[in-house]
């Protein structure tokens, strides 16, 4: 096997806690197991799931996606809001009019598969349906469609920022780079080609010395991060911004909106928040499915609160890790389980 390189954090820029490495060939290098990606409908060895240089999507960013995590549940191994993850990745095929081609017993059936052949339990689950090679020009679909392929890979992955991050948070920085609106890309879709907007951010951030970007959109409020959506906690009331304000509709959005109601918070989802109310938030945090519930502790080097995760932020983490790791009782239907 070819030299490896750890990187303390291959993905949260900035953070360097000492934290399982990322590189994929160190994490096969740690396990027995990880050898196999579903792809086009087959189960191939994972060094064989290449694809040729001159693809479509290598081009054009022409891949859409989505990130799942499986988590290990009291009740075993069970993938979190898969259904919900679905939905979205078959609406932004159909935004590119991209044919996935396998409906979602299929890929529901070849995941499931996939974890139990690697013996994966706790773990990440990458689908990616894209355009493939047969000729180079912008159009995927004139004067005829490009093949369009589907691949499903999956593989253990720590907390995206960091395991510290969870309890200590993070340290942001505003972008100079604004979110694409509404009118430019659909913000809706996880599209591969959208996502250079957020590794501009993120790499800036970095820069910068901050852990993680807050993206505002073109009017200049608040959109969400590169890869989280953004929460701010005001009097005890909760805000997010609304889909309009050209955040993605994330599902680990979605599910803290139903646990933090639940809980008895006011949770306005459809909230414009400008740059000057994060610096006044009495709490902010982060949450997606990479991300999980992580607390923001400064934006542009101004504390947030008290500087540390805050108790509203400390309860819907605790709701949301005690949902994904406890017994499958409640939200029933937001599990898929694996074994
Ligand atoms: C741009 C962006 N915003 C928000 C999120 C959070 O979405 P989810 O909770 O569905 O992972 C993600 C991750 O998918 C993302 O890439």
């Amino acid at each position: 096997m070819a030299e490896i390189t750890f990187t303390p954090s291959g993905f949260g820029q900035g953070m360097s806690d000492g934290t399982m490495p990322t590189g994929f060939e160190a994490k096969r290098e740690a396990s027995d197991t990880l050898d196999t990606i579903w792809m086009d409908g087959e189960f191939i060895p994972w060094e064989d799931a290449t694809i040729h240089v001159l693809s479509h999507a290598l081009h054009y960013g022409t891949s859409v996606f989505e990130g799942v995590r499986c988590y290990e549940t009291a009740d075993g191994p069970a993938l979190f809001r898969w259904d919900a993850h679905l939905d979205r990745l078959y609406n932004s095929a159909a935004m590119y009019d991209l044919d996935i081609g396998f409906d979602r017993e299929e890929l529901t059936t070849a995941t499931l598969e996939l974890l139990a052949r690697q013996d994966l339990g706790g773990c990440y689950v990458r689908p990616i349906a894209f355009y493939g090679y047969d000729r180079l020009g912008v159009s995927p679909t004139t004067p005829t469609k490009l093949p369009e392929r589907v691949a499903i890979a999956a593989w253990p992955w720590e907390s995206y920022l960091g395991e510290s991050a969870l309890e200590d948070g993070i340290d942001a920085g505003v972008s100079s780079w604004r979110k694409y609106g509404h009118d430019q890309i659909p913000p809706t879709a996880k599209t591969t080609g959208a996502y250079v907007n957020g590794v501009l951010a993120t790499d800036e951030a970095a820069r910068n010395g901050y852990d993680e970007a807050i993206v505002l959109n073109s009017e200049g409020n608040v959109a969400e991060g590169p890869g989280e959506n953004l929460f701010l906690v005001d009097d005890g009331e909760i805000y997010t911004p609304g889909l309009a304000e050209d955040a993605l509709d994330g599902i680990t959005r979605q599910s803290v909106i139903e646990l933090a109601r639940e809980a008895g918070y006011t949770v306005h989802d459809d909230a414009r928040i400008g740059r000057g109310e994060l610096y006044t938030a009495d709490e902010l945090f982060f949450t997606g499915t990479a991300a999980e519930v992580t607390p923001i502790r400064s934006v542009d080097d101004r504390a947030i609160g008290a500087g540390s995760k805050g108790p509203v932020t400390d309860d819907l983490q605790t709701r949301f890790f005690d949902l994904v790791s406890g017994p499958v009782d409640t939200h029933e239907a937001w599990f898929t389980r694996v074994h």
